[in-house]
């Protein structure tokens, strides 16, 4: 590592590895801003297997899983040399700092994460664990450990970012200066990626039907079909209106970002012409995106030996930091040092 790191701010983030393949709001959402980050910032980015168990898990798919996401996030191109790139579980100071942070945290203040009000009503509230209702506390502890500056998220973790600052500064104002109060990156535009067929609920790997998902490793022919059948209105002008044009503004969303062009550019190129030309287009740039992304994944994941020592390194990184900080808050609340 550069000394040049340590004068960076230092962003941290992470993905759960639970769905296999990564779909198209994970990357616009998050990763490609990982991916930008890496060149400006000291950035730790992980694979939370801690949080995927918080829902059963095969243990064998799990383990596929974790390398899987290793293997998305590099061909994403995240660079082992300009990031540190870890599994959560290999780094112990998160269930440790988590237990800390569970101490912290008002029963009431974790029952209003409207994400497990959300979740847990799905699998029927009596079905879900304390893990899942504690996951928000969890990453808090994820962020704190690194004293990161900013967290880049999709719209949906923002309320994760608002409880990790308000712990923080809990446990600041009454430990002294400890943590480093984290604020969330949430790029505007793609924020909240849209099902293709709801265009009113972010694309999940929950949703009810597939139809509106687009999984990175799908056969690329699979998803240029979800991408041509998407759901736009009974209109036919292509202009950027999420209120009145969820579905058209959400794919010039997708088509814009992928291609790096301005949506009025896309507005004015597309006038007078129907939906079925945006989307035969926006099928097109999808697979000739998404056609050497799979390929890169499946050599990634080829060499296990080569995934495996950039995660042990990547662990001994982030270990580093992770027991500083850890040692401190232990320190500051009083738990007796252990003698050596
Ligand atoms: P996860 O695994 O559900 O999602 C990974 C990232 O993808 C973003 N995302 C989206 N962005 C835009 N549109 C969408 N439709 C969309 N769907 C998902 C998410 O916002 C996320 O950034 N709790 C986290 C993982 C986590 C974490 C952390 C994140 C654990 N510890 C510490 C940041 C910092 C989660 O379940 O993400």
């Amino acid at each position: 590592m550069s000394v040049m790191a340590f004068d960076r701010p230092r962003v941290l983030s992470g993905i759960q590895p639970t769905a296999g393949s990564f779909h198209l709001g994970n990357y616009l959402g998050a990763v490609r801003q990982w991916v930008a980050l890496q060149e400006s910032h000291d950035a730790f980015y992980m694979v939370v297997d801690l949080h995927a168990i918080t829902v059963p898990q095969d243990p064998a798919e799990l383990r596929d899983n974790t390398r899987l996401a290793v293997a998305q996030l590099l061909a994403a191109g995240l660079d082992p040399d300009r990031c540190t790139l870890f599994v959560q579980s290999h780094v112990p100071e998160h269930a440790q700092l988590g237990w800390v942070m569970n101490c912290l945290t008002g029963f009431g203040e974790a029952s209003r994460m409207t994400q497990f009000k959300d979740k847990s009503a799905k699998q029927g509230a009596d079905r879900a664990t304390v893990g899942l209702f504690t996951y928000p506390i969890l990453q808090v502890a994820d962020i704190l450990l690194y004293q990161a500056n900013a967290v880049p998220v999709g719209e949906d973790q923002r309320q994760h970012i608002e409880l990790t600052r308000d712990l923080a500064e809990r446990f600041n104002g009454r430990f002294g200066e400890t943590f480093t109060i984290p604020a969330p990156y949430i790029v505007k535009e793609t924020a909240k990626i849209y099902d293709l067929q709801d265009p009113t609920a972010k694309m999940s790997k929950s949703a009810p039907s597939p139809k509106g998902l687009v999984n990175l490793l799908d056969e690329p022919k699979v998803s240029a079909k979800k991408i041509k059948s998407a759901v736009t209105d009974t209109d036919t002008v292509i202009r950027f209106d999420e209120k009145e044009k969820p579905g058209v503004s959400n794919l010039l969303t997708i088509y814009a970002t992928l291609t790096g062009t301005a949506v009025p550019e896309l507005e004015h190129r597309y006038e007078g012409k129907g939906y079925g030309a945006l989307k035969t287009d926006l099928a097109e740039v999808f697979v000739e995106w998404v056609t050497p992304f799979r390929e890169r994944t499946q050599e990634y994941l080829g060499d296990q030996e080569t995934l495996d020592s950039i995660l042990a390194k990547g662990a001994e990184k982030a270990r580093a930091v992770a027991a500083e900080t850890l040692a401190k808050t232990y320190e500051r609340m009083g738990l007796l040092p252990a003698k050596h």
